[in-house]
């Protein structure tokens, strides 16, 4: 049986679906607004909830530091625009939380009330909510492709160290032609495309520069921070 609460789920390759929408920062057409940069749209549950606060403070406070890596920040909820303004302006006016204060939030929040994007970006899903949206994140490349994505419950507020990790691992990743390896940090080793020869399989071992081979399909190599960071980073 069809349920007409569940549409699309956008995956890693799609292009992310299009909308029009209007936000605290008004309409915005996705993602043809954000193209040649990097944009994370998020969806949170509701205004004027805890964990919801708590995760606006701490990704407002590192927007500076999203915008330093070429990438912009969407927030969307199903509740109503004079529910965003009034939600934004509490959280500016009077909640002091873990040393943050006086947070403004200046990145777009988008109003949905009609679901329609919500559904869109499959951020509704009925065994958790059928009327909030889940905790969803989704990396948006310059192209206009999703890159990543990240879904968590209602429940667990996100480690954004980690989503700004992502987002650097894969500018990295792309910029260089190489991968991450589990909890790669800028300044770690990072791992070569695997040999995609006998040939290149043996040089690979028998080689003493350079490359750190684990086995032939296994080999790391050295990429300082700076340089990382000198790349990915605006000036
Ligand atoms: C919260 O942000 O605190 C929250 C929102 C919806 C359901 C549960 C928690």
């Amino acid at each position: 049986m069809e349920d007409n609460n569940v549409t699309s789920m956008p995956r890693i390759g799609d292009k992310a679906p299009d909308f029009k929408a209007i936000t605290t920062q008004g309409p915005i057409n996705f993602p043809a607004d954000y193209s040649g940069s990097w944009v994370i749209l998020f969806s949170h549950p509701a205004d004027f909830t805890p964990v919801c606060t708590s995760e606006f403070m701490t990704f407002a406070s590192m927007e500076k530091q999203f915008a330093e890596a070429d990438c912009k920040l969407v927030g969307l909820s199903v509740d109503g625009l004079y529910s965003h303004i009034a939600w934004l302006r509490t959280i500016k006016e009077k909640i002091e939380y873990k040393g943050m204060k006086d947070v403004e939030v200046n990145f777009p929040l988008i109003e949905d009330i009609t679901m329609e994007v919500a559904h869109k970006y499959g951020m509704l899903q009925p065994g958790e909510s059928s009327t909030k949206a889940v905790r969803a994140v989704f990396f948006i490349d310059p192209k206009g492709v999703i890159r990543a994505v990240i879904y968590y419950p209602l429940s667990m507020g996100r480690n954004f160290a980690e989503i700004y990790r992502a987002l650097i691992a894969m500018k990295t990743a792309d910029a260089f032609s190489i991968a991450t390896p589990a909890d790669w940090q800028p300044g770690d080793d990072v791992i070569v495309p695997t040999a995609g020869s006998c040939g290149v399989a043996k040089q690979r071992m028998e080689s003493k520069e350079e490359m750190h081979c684990y086995d032939w399909f296994f080999c790391t190599k050295k990429l300082p921070k700076d340089t990382v960071l000198k790349t990915i980073l605006k000036k």
